[in-house]
């Protein structure tokens, strides 16, 4: 399916130059509603439009939504090209089952995200000017009331260009240390990518940015000693030539980049850990740096902690650029991918 011509012209006047992480609606968004037997059967794509939804829902009474990050490249070559969409299927499916929400299948998934990009394709940027943010969205749709599982659920996918996540583009960013809010707790849904996860940080970071820190790093909720996540990515730090990165214990967000990155490490003979890292480790590391569908890798700078500021090693020469490099080489397709990441 083609954009119509007056999208043509629409993502014709647009400046690739200026993206930042913002919403550009585009032309098209998929829709897929259960059928009767509770199960998702055939989707379609609609033009971008609101959707009529019933304040009852289950979404807007419990919270019961999952959603996902992705994203569309155009190669030098012109082709475009998506990054291990398989791996954000068997997320929303892993968070449909906890949050008990019927998911569409593996199949249903990847064919949904290629048709919304094949439908908004010129929207899809420039090589080497950002890429296509595909935002696709799993909540329950049904009226409920009582509380439980609404009794219908709805999968959509909606899409904007994007170019970098911070204002400060690919260069480095400082990190808040906020010991008095957590993001997650064991036993909750820390480990998916439930909706409710983002809002309730909302505060502690508006309050960060105002203080001139581009994000908070949270700490884990029992001890206070570990490092976890910063509100939208996972962390990493690199010591004497070694990796490692808070494990996945179900309160930290199994990120589909965290585990790109730990696999190419691995490739380029660096040792690797995923282990509790305490945050005496962060302080003393030689570099920082975050992860994530819409931040890539981006450097960090400092992490300031009680009125003390870290500073660490950025840009080229480090491990994280090294890193930085390989990842987004196969994501655009300016490097061979040998792993068969891309599709
Ligand atoms: C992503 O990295 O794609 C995410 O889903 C994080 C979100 C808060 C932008």
């Amino acid at each position: 399916m083609g954009a119509s011509n007056s999208s043509e012209k629409s993502a014709k006047t647009m400046n690739w130059d200026n993206l930042g992480f913002g919403l550009t609606p585009t032309d098209y968004m998929f829709v897929m509603k259960t059928s009767g037997d509770g199960c998702f059967t055939e989707g379609r794509l609609t033009r971008y439009k609101s959707i009529d939804i019933s304040p009852s829902a289950g979404i807007f009474n419990y919270g019961q939504g999952l959603f996902e990050g992705a994203k569309a490249y155009r190669r030098a070559d012109g082709h475009i090209q998506l990054f291990r969409i398989e791996e954000n299927a068997r997320r929303m499916k892993m968070g449909a089952d906890r949050l008990c929400m019927p998911c569409p299948s593996i199949a249903q998934f990847t064919d949904a995200v290629k048709k919304t990009v094949l439908a908004n394709r010129h929207w899809v940027p420039p090589a080497g000017k950002g890429s296509l943010y595909l935002r696709p969205l799993l909540f329950g749709s049904g009226p409920v009331l009582g509380i439980g599982p609404a009794p219908e659920y709805s999968f959509v996918i909606f899409a904007s260009p994007i170019g970098n996540w911070y204002k400060a583009g690919a260069s480095a960013m400082n990190l808040l240390v906020d010991r008095n809010v957590s993001r997650a707790a064991p036993g909750g849904c820390g480990g998916i990518k439930s909706i409710t996860n983002y809002a309730p940080v909302f505060e502690v970071v508006k309050k960060a940015k105002a203080q001139g820190y581009a994000d908070v790093l949270f700490l884990d909720a029992t001890t206070g000693k570990n490092i976890e996540e910063v509100s939208s990515c996972n962390i990493f730090i690199v010591k004497n030539n070694v990796l490692s990165t808070p494990a996945t214990q179900g309160t930290i967000l199994p990120g589909i980049t965290r585990r790109s990155i730990i696999e190419i490490a691995t490739d380029f003979g660096y040792k690797v850990e995923e282990r509790e890292v305490p945050l005496e480790h962060a302080l003393d590391a030689d570099e920082v740096f975050c992860s994530g569908t819409a931040v890539g890798i981006t450097h960090v700078a400092s992490i300031t902690y009680q009125e003390k500021k870290v500073e660490y090693k950025t840009g080229e020469g480090t491990m994280s650029d090294k890193l930085r490099i390989a990842l987004t080489g196969i994501q655009t397709g300016s490097a061979q991918d040998k792993k068969g990441w891309t599709v």
